[in-house]
């Protein structure tokens, strides 16, 4: 429609030398809750996902597979695309940067750095350690057995080789000046600092080619080089949009993007080199660069040497999809660093989704189709009681999300979703509509419709969080599709009384340990 508002949000794309574990799947899934949230709230949204193939990184995986390299990242793409279904994600485009149209558009966008006399060809000699596809300066090495180590414990070598350069130090004082202009532009706020810190520092031009290897995008007119990784990467978000045609419809409706969601650790490609590539090439820089933590596991840290990465795989089959994005999005304060540990997300996941919210569901459900005749009751008047609960549901509750949506604070807005949770399961215990059945049948079918209307609410604001459980609880309330979104959340659309309902089931299952299990059988 052409009065929705744009919203763009990507993931970084994952590189394919790696099978896909929690720390992508966590971006992914804090991207797929923005944009269903904005989708709901009637944006028009574009979500992108996909895959980062070139480099030395992914060129050495496939050799070490014995594959050949395009059959290699075939397969390991597909991996990550397969997390797609897995794990409902609702994106509308996967990229892969060795598609021909990432191609042209990683060129286009070279060819333009080069008319703006921002590339230059030179010599570039020093210290390079081929494991971490990094130059390293004299000062960061150390000496072991007669060799040059790089702090990450990689091998170096000195190298002379000829690269094209970006100019980045000239672009030093124009970014300090878009920060200054644009204090939301690095989120959160500290990391904004950090980024603005090192630019304040010495900028040294960017080495932007390699001639070491050829897995990469050839540089144009010059086939002895391959791009460096990085602008070739970087370049993916707006190839997505039709670039280099900055006319394409998808272009001009969508950038510059409202977030790329990144890791920390890639923050400074995109804070830093990603918009002086763009004003260099006389595009606009995204609008926020939200950078999160980084996960540990069970306190250690994740690594292939201690294969304790957990796999979005391994995350469905212990918890369920609905019940892994819930624990994944409050848990940690988006930005921070966490711990995942199994059993503060069975703890979580057991007293926030089954005891309030799935508990509240299913009380208040089988009690109408108990005692109502199988449908929503019609209410009496409303008391003081049953008016403050319907505030807090139908116009309180979705403004504040809005608030916390916007500074990318997802676990702000489900505590908010569950102090709502909180104050209806408080209604029914104080309303205890099981002992109005006897005393006052007519306003215990108040009291349930209610309920019954809270939960509606409920159900459209945890569309977001738990697509497919909050879809099954208005699946129950028989709301009809068209009635799905957050224009919905207000007193006019509140549910008719008189609906007949089906008995319900439970929607959130309580996660038992096999201890527990056994202790009871
Ligand atoms: N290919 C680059 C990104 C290019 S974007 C133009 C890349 N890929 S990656 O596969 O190595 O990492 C992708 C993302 O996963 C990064 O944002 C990184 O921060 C994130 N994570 C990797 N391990 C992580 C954790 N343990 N915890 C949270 N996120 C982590 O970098």
């Amino acid at each position: 429609m052409a009065d929705k508002k744009p919203f763009y949000i990507t993931t970084p794309i994952y590189y394919v030398n790696d099978i896909p574990h929690l720390g992508h799947t966590y971006t992914s899934i804090a991207c797929d809750v923005m944009a269903r949230f904005k989708t709901l709230d009637g944006y028009d949204v574009k979500f992108l996902t996909g895959t980062d193939e070139h480099g030395l990184k992914v060129y050495q995986a496939a050799s070490k597979a014995g594959v050949d390299t395009q059959a290699f990242v075939d397969k390991v793409s597909q991996n990550f695309r397969d997390i797609q279904p897995l794990m409902n994600l609702s994106n509308d485009d996967f990229i892969r940067t060795t598609e021909p149209r990432h191609i042209k558009a990683a060129q286009g966008i070279w060819n333009k750095l080069v008319e703006a006399g921002d590339i230059y060809l030179d010599k570039y000699s020093g210290w390079y350690a081929m494991r971490d596809e990094a130059y390293y300066g004299e000062d960061e090495l150390t000496d072991v057995d007669g060799k040059k180590v790089a702090p990450s414990g990689a091998e170096c070598e000195w190298v002379e080789e000829e690269s094209y350069f970006f100019r980045l130090s000239a672009w030093r004082e124009k970014l300090l000046a878009f920060y200054e202009a644009h204090p939301d532009f690095v989120q959160p706020e500290g990391r904004y600092n950090e980024v603005k810190s090192f630019v304040s520092g010495e900028l040294r031009d960017l080495s932007i080619s390699r001639t070491t290897f050829d897995w990469g995008v050839p540089v144009p007119g010059n086939d002895k080089h391959v791009m460096y990784v990085w602008i070739d990467a970087l370049t993916n978000y707006i190839t997505a949009l039709g670039y280099p045609d900055t006319e394409a419809p998808d272009y001009k409706k969508f950038w510059p993007a409202d977030y790329h969601v990144v890791g920390k650790d890639i923050l400074r490609f995109h804070a830093v080199y990603w918009p002086a590539f763009l004003m260099a090439a006389g595009l606009e820089p995204p609008q926020c660069v939200f950078a999160h933590g980084w996960w540990t596991i069970e306190g250690q840290k994740m690594s292939k040497s201690l294969g304790n990465a957990i796999s979005p795989h391994d995350l469905v089959e212990r918890y369920g999809v609905d019940a892994s994005r819930y624990f994944l999005m409050r848990h940690v304060p988006f930005g921070n660093d966490g711990n995942f540990a199994h059993e503060d997300a069975v703890n979580r996941i057991n007293s926030d989704l089954a005891n309030s919210l799935g508990n509240l569901a299913q009380r208040t459900l089988s009690m109408i189709h108990k005692n109502c005749d199988g449908q929503i009751p019609h209410p009496g008047e409303f008391l003081e009681a049953d008016k403050n609960l319907l505030d807090h549901a139908q116009s309180r509750t979705l403004p504040g999300l809005r608030r916390q949506f916007d500074k990318f604070m997802i676990h702000r807005a489900l505590e908010d979703v569950m102090h709502l949770v909180n104050e209806a399961n408080t209604y029914i215990d104080h309303q205890a509509p099981w002992t109005l059945k006897k005393e006052d049948p007519e306003r215990m079918k108040t009291v349930l419709y209610v309920l019954a209307e809270t939960i509606r609410c409920l159900g459209l604001m945890m569309l977001p969080i738990t697509p497919d459980s909050a879809s099954k609880m208005l699946d129950q309330l028989k709301i009809p599709a068209d009635a799905r979104d957050f224009s919905a959340v207000s007193a006019d659309s509140a549910i008719p009384g008189g609906t007949p309902i089906d008995k319900p089931e439970g929607i959130f299952p309580r996660i038992v340990e096999e201890e527990q299990q056994q202790a009871a059988g």
